[in-house]
């Protein structure tokens, strides 16, 4: 009988919201969600974690740079995030002689903290509900099929407009956006205010900070460090100011205390920070339209480039190198589409979503509302209708533009063309200078000719294979008229041939440069080609993304009517969010269990000085051969490294803080397990789960391991 009322009670559950789903928009928090957050373990009131008329929680939670979320942790604008995070900036400082990405780098004074010209921290000073303001204005456009609800300018515009020109001079690096919520049935504004003074404080070497690399990826249990640290520095006033000697550390409205406590299973945790993209609301046919083109194309392309580019990095040390990142970049959306279509399958969403869509045309039919089930035979048609182009788009995107990198050489020839045709010496010389610059941005150190030509073979044939030769770009015909379809043949020519071809290919062009070299080249003519595709493709959808954005504002205007608006929550746009859940770890298959915390034992354990993704670092074995764990181990005398949490998290949410109970830092997220990535459509409650960086790992490797724990001075420790 128990058995009975408990799987009631989770067969009901399951028909609306899962416990731990939600990305929640901080002003309708209270109305929503903080009754159930208290119940679950939240000591906090309401006003601590967001008030609209004064600092809290929500004033230590950062946009770091364009992708990444970031927390502010002691009063003189110490900033957190993942190693994945700092990774560009930590690289762009790294040279053979100081090479911070394999050896870690650590600041061990103020003077010696390094500038990051292009990246920022973004503070979010009020949050608006401008629903009516941005509606009324909307309400003057008169063509029905503008998609002027959804425009980043447009709507930015109004917000400039609403705030006006004056309040923006007289507040220097304060900005002002309106983003779009429930496909532009809600908006919000946001004042920002954006500091461009950020510092490199801290690093761990990748051993660390990387550790487990590819492999690991999108994998629990995890044993990765992945933290990197930042300083927020301010004019003399506190006011966002470019890099100045002058400038002083922030004096933030809030920062957070760090707890040592630790977790245990089914504790409370809540997240805040800026996920990036979301696909809840999904239509049944958009849900299939995902597996049977987005995500089977990524994952037919990517798995055969990236073969071709191991072996060659297998090969090469140097390539090795080279192609790193690339191959990680690869890999990282790939295993997400993997993951992504299991979840599709094994979860059924499209039935899930279906289901959804049967229940807001029955509604309808009851209040007769014919518009929302208007809008599913639109969606319908529209996907159906998008097929052919939406799958060249992807194959041309996947295979062409990022499998082949000589899809991508410079092809703006007509600056040097004119130059070449004149008379004039200094501007052909300067002409032909800006050429080169532009050739070696494309060449650069992390190009390998032999690799490209490798791979754009294996994606040609794949190419050819699905998508048919009056689809493809214009140029592909000649290797049917010239090279009888021997794409080998074709591809050896280009390199043969092209001034890119080679270094020695160019310095001949230098030597003797000429129009008709130039316009007759054959990769400028390949890459011109697939440009042209490129926008010819994405003009054809344009007509169906504005239908789609208007019939999909519509579905999600039917379901929050259906259900009531403080049912749901809207899906990830880049705005800030919070999510909490519990600590626990889950059963990926039957009679296989993972637990919520990893310790350093498994770093031990996964150590393999033979495969560079698992090397432990000397000093880190020493630590944990003299078991010196300082404050920062566990009861057991176990030293933490990462849990997992019920969490409802996305790109984007990398580097946010995870908090306790009282709102004190008890971890950074930085992934999630590949079971869970499915989340982005439909939360997984058994599956899905957040992966979280232990602050108390942090800390002992900023304290112990780099010796840098003068940094620990500035920060609030609680112990208990
Ligand atoms: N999967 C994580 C996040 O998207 C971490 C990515 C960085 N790590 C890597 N090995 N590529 O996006
Ligand atoms: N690793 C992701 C990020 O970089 C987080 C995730 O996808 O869960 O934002």
């Amino acid at each position: 009988m128990r058995k009975l009322v408990l799987s009631v009670a989770v067969a009901l559950l399951s028909s609306s919201l899962f416990a731990d789903e939600g990305m929640w928009v901080l002003p309708l928090l209270k109305q929503q969600k903080f009754a159930e957050m208290q119940a679950l373990g939240l000591k906090l009131g309401d006003l601590e974690v967001y008030n609209a008329e004064g600092p809290s929680l929500k004033d230590a939670v950062v946009r770091f740079g364009g992708g990444c979320t970031g927390e502010i942790i002691s009063p003189d604008g110490l900033v957190l995030t993942n190693h994945h995070c700092g990774y560009g900036s930590i690289q762009r400082h790294s040279t053979l002689e100081h090479d911070y990405l394999t050896d870690g780098f650590w600041a061990m004074s103020r003077a010696e903290e390094l500038p990051n010209p292009g990246l920022t921290v973004t503070f979010i000073d009020k949050i608006e509900d401008v629903t009516d303001y941005v509606m009324e204005a909307l309400g003057k456009i008169s063509d029905p099929n503008s998609v002027e609800f959804l425009s980043a300018t447009y709507l930015n515009g109004l917000a400039k407009e609403k705030v006006g020109e004056a309040f923006l001079r007289e507040n220097p690096g304060t900005e002002v956006e309106i983003k779009a919520f429930y496909g532009g049935n809600k908006y919000y504004m946001f004042t920002k205010k954006i500091y461009s003074d950020v510092r490199l404080v801290g690093a761990p070497p990748s051993s660390i900070g990387k550790f487990g690399a590819d492999t690991d990826n999108w994998m629990w249990p995890r044993h990765t460090g992945d933290f990197s640290i930042f300083r927020v520095y301010a004019d003399a006033n506190g006011n966002p100011a470019p890099y100045s000697e002058s400038n002083v550390p922030l004096r933030p409205k809030r920062w957070l205390k760090l707890s040592l406590a630790g977790v245990e299973e089914d504790d409370f945790a809540m997240i805040m920070g800026f996920p990036g993209r979301t696909n809840k609301y999904y239509t049944s046919w958009e849900v299939a339209e995902r597996r049977d083109i987005d995500n089977a194309v990524r994952i037919n392309i990517r798995n055969l480039r990236q073969e071709a580019m191991l072996e060659e990095m297998l090969k090469d040390p140097q390539v090795r190198i080279q192609y790193a990142s690339k191959y990680a970049s690869s890999t990282n959306a790939y295993k997400n589409a993997i993951g992504s279509n299991w979840a599709i399958r094994k979860r059924d969403f499209e039935r899930v979503k279906a289901e959804e869509q049967q229940r807001l045309i029955a509604w309808s039919n009851k209040m007769c509302e014919p518009a929302y089930p208007e809008a599913l035979l639109s969606l319908e048609k529209i996907v159906n209708d998008r097929k052919d182009l939406r799958f060249r788009s992807w194959m041309l995107d996947e295979a062409l533009v990022r499998g082949i990198e000589f899809s991508k050489v410079p092809t703006d020839i007509e600056p040097l063309c004119q130059a070449l045709s004149g008379k004039d010496k200094a501007s052909r010389a300067e002409s032909l200078a800006a050429f080169e610059q532009a050739y070696k941005r494309f060449a650069d150190k992390d190009y390998a000719p032999a690799v490209d030509k490798k791979i754009a073979k294996v994606m040609l044939k794949e190419y050819r294979r699905l998508v048919a030769p009056e689809s493809a770009p214009a140029y592909f015909s000649v290797i049917d008229s010239q090279f009888k379809g021997d794409v080998d043949a074709f591809v050896d020519y280009l390199f043969d041939t092209s001034i890119y071809g080679s270094q020695a290919n160019f310095e001949r062009f230098k030597k003797r440069p000429s129009v008709k070299a130039l316009r007759e080249d054959p990769m400028i003519l390949f890459a011109q080609s697939v440009k042209d595709e490129r926008k010819a493709l994405a003009k054809a959808l344009a007509d169906f993304d504005a239908g789609y954005a208007i019939a999909h504002r519509t579905y999600v205007k039917g379901l929050l009517a259906m259900h009531g608006e403080l049912a749901s929550f809207p899906d990830a746009n880049s705005t800030l969010r919070l999510t909490y859940g519990q600590v626990r770890g889950y059963s990926p298959r039957d009679c296989d269990f993972y637990g919520h915390q990893t310790t350093l034992d498994g770093v031990m354990e996964k150590e393999d000085s033979t495969n560079w993704e698992f090397v432990v670092p000397a000093r880190l074995k020493e630590l944990y051969k003299a078991g010196d764990f300082g404050p920062y181990q566990m009861p057991s005398g176990k030293m933490p490294v990462a849990f997992c949490a019920t969490t409802h998290t996305t790109g984007g949410n990398s580097g946010s803080p995870v908090l306790n109970g009282n709102g004190e830092l008890i971890g950074i997220n930085f992934d999630r397990n590949w079971e869970g990535v499915g989340g982005d459509i439909q939360y997984l409650p058994e599956y899905q789960r957040s992966i979280i960086v232990d602050i108390r790992y942090v800390l002992f490797v900023i304290d112990k391991y780099a010796g840098a724990g003068y940094l620990l001075n500035e920060m609030e420790l609680v112990k208990e």
